[in-house]
């Protein structure tokens, strides 16, 4: 099959057969389609769309090209494996909060992660900021650990879903990430090669995700719960906050920082919401729980007694990290620059251009330009005033954690634009919008 035909007939508006999609997908695993022709083929697809029927094709094909996992013989008979997956936002750590408690209620959660996409932090470049943690475990290491303490979080393996891999990393720095049949498919691809047999979506919803409006983020979990049940998985999709960044810290090391203190029942009151919700769903999925009461009961216990945070350090050390930044979180790495933005009028906070946020962080060094680059885990954004806040002239809006002073200038003066204050008192922004399941509408 020549990939120039299929990347023209997409161009021009055509619907690609399973056939011409598999093709292509195993054409550029296989290295016999180069980056720049999947690179204008995603393009096309980010302009034409794509059908369900092709969206389906994508993610069999992108979730056929390497391994397929099952990790039943690595729990306890009888335990359903249960994943959960975010479609990326900005400060999104949830993760690093809710892995741990499911883990500590008994529900074995183990998790490939990714990196960074565009103006989104991943879980697994946070997870680096810890010193000596390693995302990368053979297979065996992976079972094992799951076995043992019930919680893993690695790096997306080389051979799980190789084709997302590589077009994930290609459509970040090809202006295509926010495409509604390539997230779609890059999400579903990896949880479905990853084995779950039930999956929580947490579908992002505002100006920091890739699905700006309610109608968008609808469209995309409807998508991804039907693949999912197409594909005999259970998967419940939450419609979650995106309009400013979740919980406070917006970079590597402060949201670390910030999901332990959340272990610790003093989180921010969003972040601990979202936390509380997620956590509580995948109980439900995974049968440790019959109804909601009983599970946010089971979680809420897993923080007031510390087990959470126990297992959060024993999935640290287990990965080579050192878990006493559990304890002493001041040991994460920090940044020599700290500079505060300050409300220049009186009145309410209105507005918080999230993406602004996660772009700024990507400018202090804390996100990726092209393919590869090195990251800096100390830099970011503490966001001290949301929406719906009240502010005096001077009062700190966020804390920024800068390299140097030059990029902390830059940084004062973008946030500054991106907050917007006015006189009327606005309402503070709920964190769960809606809730999508197979069957309802
Ligand atoms: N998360 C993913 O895994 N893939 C995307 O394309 C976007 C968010």
């Amino acid at each position: 099959m020549n990939p120039v035909e299929i990347i023209v007939k997409k161009r021009d508006g055509g619907e690609l057969t399973a056939q011409e999609i598999a093709a292509f997908i195993n054409g550029y695993t296989q290295g016999s389609i180069p980056d720049y022709q999947a690179a204008a083929w995603a393009m096309a697809v980010y302009f034409q769309g794509m059908s369900d029927a092709e969206t389906t094709a994508l993610t069999l094909a992108m979730a056929a090209s390497g391994d397929q996992l099952d990790l039943h013989d690595a729990v306890a008979p009888g335990t359903r494996i249960v994943d959960k997956h975010s479609s990326g936002g900005v400060g999104d750590k949830t993760t690093l909060a809710v892995a741990p408690i499911v883990a500590a209620c008994g529900l074995p959660v183990g998790k490939m992660s990714g990196r960074g996409l565009s103006f989104t932090g991943g879980t697994i470049d946070k997870l680096e900021s810890i010193p000596g943690w390693n995302p990368d475990l053979s297979e065996e290491q992976f079972r094992r650990q799951l076995h043992d303490i019930g919680l893993v979080v690695a790096g997306q393996t080389s051979n799980l879903a190789p084709a997302d891999k590589a077009l994930y990393a290609l459509r970040d720095v090809t202006g295509t990430v926010p495409s509604l049949p390539l997230i779609a498919g890059s999400i579903m691809s990896k949880k479905l090669a990853a084995g779950a047999d039930a999956i929580v979506l947490d579908v992002k919803c505002g100006r920091g995700a890739f699905m700006e409006t309610l109608e968008q983020a609808r469209a995309l979990s409807r998508l991804m719960v039907a693949i999912g049940s197409r594909a005999g998985r259970n998967v419940t999709a939450l419609i979650t906050q995106m309009e400013q960044p979740l919980g406070r810290a917006v970079g590597h090391a402060l949201e670390v920082q910030e999901a332990i203190a959340t272990l610790q029942g003093h989180g921010p009151a969003d972040f601990q919401e979202l936390v509380e919700t997620v956590a509580s769903e995948m109980l439900i999925l995974g049968q440790a729980a019959a109804e909601l009461e009983e599970a946010q009961a089971l979680v809420r216990k897993a923080i007031a007694e510390n087990t959470a945070l126990v297992k959060l350090q024993a999935f640290v050390v287990a990965q080579g990290g050192d878990g006493s930044v559990v304890e002493h979180p001041e040991k994460l790495p920090s940044a020599p620059v700290i500079k505060q933005v300050v409300a220049p009028k009186a009145g309410y906070v209105q507005r918080i251009l999230a993406r602004e946020i996660g772009l700024t962080c990507v400018d202090l060094g804390g996100g990726r330009r092209k393919k590869g680059d090195p990251i800096d885990h100390r830099v970011g954004i503490l966001v001290e005033a949301k929406v719906g806040a009240r502010v005096g002239v001077g009062d700190v809006l966020c804390v920024v954690h800068a390299r140097d002073e030059v990029d902390a200038e830059r940084a004062l003066a973008r946030i500054g634009g991106a907050y917007q204050i006015g006189d009327k008192p606005a309402t503070p922004l709920p964190v769960i919008l809606d809730r999508v399941q197979f069957g309802g509408d």
